[in-house]
């Protein structure tokens, strides 16, 4: 016999008492017409059987049974042989009386109940209202050519991936199920230090690494644990936009500081940064636009967070892919005052719904990072951080991405190929050495969030330049940016390669020169 779920019901009050006034089979039909009508219970829901829910009730079955078929001749609810009871999926007009639920379609009488009348005005925190600055990113849902940060999913090694899934989820120990430490899983603490240490030259210990739901729990914990509200945080202009939410949702104010083919401008910073008590960078691969912070630059801020107390974030989100030199040591390594809070993420090297990233905290904040991460969320989930451990010792890992490195350097090729062949110089292609994009820049005066929603409905995912900006400074009516070293103002593309083939990546730049045209 095929087995039907247990559906949820709200739990149902009943006067059970011999001196009750309302009959039980009343009681049941009262509560389930109400549910209905107010919309807790949905149409097509699936109701218990009679004999469930009377054993649930602790009640003789026959009043449950005389509810259910009063409702059902009503009209409220429908049975069917073999699949039990549902709310009707039609319910007629009439049998509905001027409840929550034909307030909120609109239908019946127009009057609103009294409580909806008199409700005063509602307000949201100031925080709450600068975190939906940013524009509708209809360009984000898409999963078609260019979406920033998708890897090549489908040159993951599932399978390898499902059997250590397997090796655990099959059997799994107490500690995987029960709760575990704040900071994360030991052994993956200890693996990940130690691929920082050999490949990115940071400066840690196992005791210092935080296991995060990616960077962006990254990014949210530093600014719990560093930033008081009103506090001024410095970040890159173009930068990160979701570090920019990540700030404000902390009620940080924040301060964009302009980057050039060095990075940050750290003279800039000195002037604007002013008071500031820390400051984000992306100095491995300046997000969005590809310049690697230079070595004279590294030492200008390390030397002004020194001087100004202040703390460096330094989000390290893509440095594996770096095609044309060796990778670039990280910032942190050469930090002796632990001024710097390394971030880094398992998004882009494996896949981003893992959803695994990692702090390396300087060593006298390890508390604090500790309970900021009890108080938000606890811990990661460990299975996962169990089998990525397994997944790294094992020698998956190194394997995946030295094929990865191969195959984001054919694509960024064949991308910059399309672009040049079907577009010639009419885009000025930045930042094309390293990473999973590059961006592109449009010809002056062309609103790039207009072509970015215009791409979109064809399919494509291009991110507008401009939602990179804190300022974006208006120039014919629309957010317009700065050309890397150039004079003037220009909008522009971030554009992915990493998740589509040549071929796809090929038809997306037809695609693209059509909108451009348009
Ligand atoms: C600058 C930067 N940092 C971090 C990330 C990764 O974020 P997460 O680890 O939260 O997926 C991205 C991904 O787009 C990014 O562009």
């Amino acid at each position: 016999m095929k087995r039907v779920p247990t559906p949820f019901l709200p739990p149902i009050a009943l006067d059970v008492g011999s001196r009750a006034r309302v009959p039980l089979y009343r009681q049941l039909y009262d509560w389930f017409r109400t549910a209905i009508t107010e919309g807790q219970m949905r149409p097509g829901q699936r109701l218990p059987s009679t004999r469930s829910l009377a054993g649930e009730l602790k009640v003789s079955r026959i009043p449950v049974a005389n509810a259910y078929d009063q409702l059902v001749a009503e009209g409220y609810l429908e049975t069917f042989p073999g699949a039990g009871t549902r709310v009707a999926r039609s319910i007629p007009n009439d049998a509905l009386p001027n409840t929550r639920l034909t307030a909120l379609t609109g239908k019946g009488t127009g009057r609103l109940p009294q409580v909806m009348q008199k409700r005063a005005a509602r307000r949201i925190s100031r925080r709450g209202t600068a975190l939906t600055q940013l524009p509708a990113q209809s360009w984000l849902n898409i999963v078609g050519p260019f979406r920033i940060s998708l890897p090549a999913l489908d040159h993951f090694p599932l399978g390898v991936w499902s059997k250590l899934v397997a090796r655990y989820a099959r059997k799994p120990a107490k500690g995987i199920m029960g709760y575990a430490d704040a900071m994360g899983y030991l052994l993956l603490r200890e693996a990940i230090a130690e691929y920082l240490r050999t490949v990115r030259g940071v400066r840690c210990e196992a005791r210092q690494i935080l296991v995060t739901t990616g960077s962006q729990q990254g990014l949210q914990l530093s600014a719990q644990v560093l930033l008081d509200p009103g506090d001024r945080v410095c970040v890159e202009e173009p930068g990160y936009p979701s570090a920019r939410q990540a700030f404000l949702a902390a009620g940080a104010r924040v301060v964009p500081v302009p980057v050039d083919q060095e990075g940050m401008n750290v003279a800039h910073l000195a002037r604007l940064g002013q008071g500031a008590r820390a400051v984000y960078v992306t100095p491995s691969h300046q997000y969005p636009l590809g310049m690697v912070m230079s070595a004279t630059r590294r030492m200008l801020l390390l030397q002004w967070a020194t001087r100004t107390g202040a703390w460096i974030i330094e989000d390290d989100y893509d440095s594996e892919y770096r095609f044309g030199s060796r990778p670039i040591a990280a910032l942190q390594g050469l930090d002796t005052g632990s001024t710097v809070i390394y971030i880094g993420t398992f998004s882009k090297v494996m896949f981003p719904a893992l959803r695994v990233g990692y702090i390396v905290v300087p060593a006298d904040l390890v508390p604090a990072f500790a309970a900021a991460r009890d108080a938000a969320d606890v811990f990661s989930s460990t299975l996962y951080q169990i089998v990525l451990t397994d997944f790294i010792r094992e020698g998956h890992f190194a394997r995946h991405i030295r094929r990865m490195r191969m195959l984001y350097m054919e694509r960024r090729a064949a991308l910059v190929k399309a672009i040049r062949a079907q577009m010639g110089d009419s885009l000025e292609v930045v930042g094309s050495e390293a990473g999973m994009h590059l961006v592109v820049l449009l010809p002056r005066g062309t609103d790039d969030v207009a072509v970015s929603r215009r791409a979109a409905q064809l399919g494509i995912s291009a991110a507008p330049l401009s939602t990179c900006y804190a300022k974006p400074a208006s120039r014919g009516g629309f957010p317009s940016v700065p050309a890397v070293g150039k004079l003037g103002w220009r909008g522009g593309l971030i554009l992915g390669y990493a998740g589509a083939s040549p071929r796809v990546i090929n038809d997306g730049v037809s695609k693209l020169k059509t909108v451009l045209q348009g």
